[in-house]
């Protein structure tokens, strides 16, 4: 790592402590998510030279949210290989991540995996082809990061679950055009519990770490090959932050997936994982300091993927 990556992180969280961030707000529409202090902020860093640099709240957990659904894709590539793309497509929506009007357009079959219809499509194939569904990716997790522990947060859990009337909304969508295999409760349980799962930015910026390191993880494990890791990348690039994708490429300019907790991984390939989180949420879903220290991070190293 040939930059002062220690140095950085100090300047990005001075910088985000300070920078008032107008209406960004947490996540309420689930209400456990809703508990985290406003200031919270980490960043951590794992190279692919062995380094790790952290600052801020590193070790605290949070609701990993739709960063899940990256790893749930993963896991269902494994089971059903290119006949995933058959159940999701690969495009940006262009629309709010629950959006319901597309899926209706497009006869049930949903624009992207990072969408929640199209994440809900990827349980509903993983609920088809692992034993233990609603688990698969919180252990799949586990071992990504190399901490066993990883769980679900169950307040965080019942708290989708009964405000899950969206998301449901969806699958039944779904499930009318005959796009989906199991019963709808039993997905989006699995839905649910994936996003549910609990992880400090430690813990996330090594379980990315295979994605900018050709497919092998922080323990020298095959994850996926490296022309499957490409696909993910580019598949975070093009989808990976909603609606505000276009402007993230552009100020930015590196795969990333974000989450309503406030998480954002972003990948360098090559280079380095990076997990950044703070709580309050643009108008779009993304962190509002996770963007702006993405921005200053990746204009201080002079290298997106462009
Ligand atoms: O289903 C939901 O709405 C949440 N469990 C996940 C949404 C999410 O994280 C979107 N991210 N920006």
């Amino acid at each position: 790592m040939s930059h002062d990556y220690a140095a950085i992180l100090e300047q990005i969280a001075d910088h985000v402590a300070t920078e008032d961030f107008g209406d960004a707000r947490k996540a309420d529409y689930i209400p456990a998510l809703s508990d985290v202090p406003d200031d919270h902020f980490a960043m951590v860093i794992c190279g692919t030279d062995g380094q790790e640099f952290t600052i801020g709240q590193a070790d605290q957990s949070f609701s990993i949210q739709s960063i899940s659904k990256m790893f749930a894709l993963v896991l269902a590539q494994r089971a059903h290989g290119d006949q995933l793309w058959q159940a999701v497509r690969r495009e940006p929506s262009g629309s709010a991540f629950n959006s319901l009007i597309l899926l209706e357009q497009e006869n049930g079959i949903p624009r992207n995996p990072f969408i929640n219809a199209g994440a809900i499509r990827v349980a509903d194939l993983i609920t088809s082809r692992y034993a233990n569904p609603d688990r698969s990716v919180a252990e799949f997790l586990g071992q990504l990061c190399g901490n066993p522990d990883i769980r679900v947060d169950n307040t965080v859990y019942l708290s989708e679950d009964q405000h899950g009337d969206r998301n449901r909304a969806i699958a039944y969508l779904m499930k009318s055009f005959g796009k989906l295999d199991n019963p709808v409760e039993d997905v989006v349980r699995a839905y649910f519990k994936q996003c549910s799962v609990a992880m400090t930015a430690r813990e996330m910026a090594r379980a990315s770490f295979f994605l900018a390191n050709k497919g092998i993880g922080i323990d020298g494990l095959t994850v996926i090959a490296p022309e499957e890791t490409r696909r993910i990348n580019a598949l975070m690039l093009t989808c990976g932050m909603y609606d505000g994708v276009g402007d993230f490429a552009f100020t930015v300019g590196i795969p990333a997936k974000s989450g309503v907790g406030g998480g954002i991984i972003g990948i360098v390939p090559g280079e380095f994982s990076v997990c950044v989180w703070s709580p309050r949420l643009d108008g779009r879903g993304n962190s509002a300091a996770g963007i702006r220290a993405l921005e200053m991070l990746i204009r201080a190293i002079g290298r997106s993927v462009f």
